[in-house]
């Protein structure tokens, strides 16, 4: 079992920074989920964190940094489109690709000539970024391809044993990750949504591309069509169609945005919102993910979300999760 520290304790910001400073892998909270943290500058540390993880190599970490001032640090370029998204968004759950600084190791950016740079909106992990004084790499911190954690204790049930400390932040408030944003080539992509919306971005500098969602894209290594998935089997429903009744003794879950009263016969019923709000239903999604997923169901049911704002990163997971193979 891992020790699980107050995170708003500074006795416990020393003794997480002590041990990432020694090279030691730290749990801490972001507003998105909980990352597993290490000294990105320090190449054993990293690779404690694929193992972990049991995350492969080809995928690359996101480095956290105290402030925007951190920035040119790690990235070589950091033009206009970069420095107006880091001004509006930073601290928060939007990750700028840039090109890399030589100093970040290839460990880290998976042999990339780019890096992930992202400075996150928790007092916790800003705490303790500020007294470690190191950029932190940091991925989520589950097993590769589970379920993200949002709380200190899906830490400690899923990754307890292999580590001895996790901060605890609280419930992340967000509760998906962090919109990861290329920018270094003339078009911007956003290779994932997450916690900024595009329209967010687009209100800022003008179009972007979005990457198909169920693509691996060459551009992000991390976007397998299967992630963020529990267990038991999902069926995502198509926009607008009707929630199919289960059969009568199955053992079937259901997932909804908004209450449904005229829904019967699920076996476990969880809601996202009480008002269909979206931003609410990014907040509770994995939680209500993991606690389905020890229900030992056949199957969930999930309703489709509307895909604007939020709901296009709610959707993103959805269908990874509901992927199989
Ligand atoms: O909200 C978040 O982003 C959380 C918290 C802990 O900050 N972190 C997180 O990390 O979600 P992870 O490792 O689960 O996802 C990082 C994503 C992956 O899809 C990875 O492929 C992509 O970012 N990524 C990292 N570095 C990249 C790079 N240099 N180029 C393209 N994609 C990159
Ligand atoms: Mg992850």
């Amino acid at each position: 079992m891992a020790q699980i520290l107050d995170g708003a304790d500074f006795r416990a910001i020393e003794v997480a920074t002590a041990a990432l400073q020694a090279g030691e892998v730290v749990a801490f909270p972001t507003e998105t989920v909980y990352g597993l943290g290490a000294d990105a500058l320090n190449e054993r540390a990293v690779a404690e964190v694929f193992a972990i993880k049991n995350r492969p190599r080809f995928d690359p970490l996101i480095v956290h940094l105290a402030d925007q001032q951190a920035a040119p640090q790690y990235a070589a370029v950091i033009d206009e489109r970069a420095a107006a998204l880091m001004k509006r968004f930073w601290p928060g759950p939007l990750t700028l690709v840039l090109r890399k600084r030589l100093l970040i190791p290839d460990l880290v950016t998976a042999g990339l000539d780019t890096v992930a740079l992202r400075v996150p909106a928790h007092p916790v992990a800003l705490a303790l970024l500020r007294a470690v004084g190191r950029p932190i790499a940091a991925p989520s911190a589950n097993p590769f391809g589970y379920v993200s954690p949002t709380a200190a204790l899906h830490v400690q049930e899923m990754l307890g044993d292999a580590i001895r400390l996790i901060l605890n932040g609280g419930p992340c408030t967000v509760g998906i990750e962090s919109t990861v944003c290329a920018l270094t080539e003339a078009e911007v992509v956003v290779l994932r949504p997450g916690g900024v919306t595009v329209e967010e971005i687009e209100a800022v500098i003008g179009p972007v591309t979005i990457a198909a969602s169920l693509q691996a894209d060459p551009r992000s290594p991390g976007t397998l069509p299967r992630h963020y998935s529990p267990h038991v089997l999902l069926t995502l429903l198509a926009p607008g169609e009707p929630i199919p009744r289960p059969d009568k003794g199955r053992r079937v879950g259901l997932l909804t945005l908004a209450p449904r009263p005229d829904v019967v016969e699920f076996f476990a019923v969880e809601t996202l919102s009480e008002d269909g709000n979206l931003l609410e239903a990014a907040t509770n999604l994995f939680a209500a993910l993991r606690r389905l997923d020890g229900l030992g169901l056949e199957r969930v049911v999930v309703e489709s979300m509307p895909e604007y704002g939020i709901g296009r990163a709610i959707m993103d997971r959805l269908r990874r999760a509901a992927t199989r193979g």
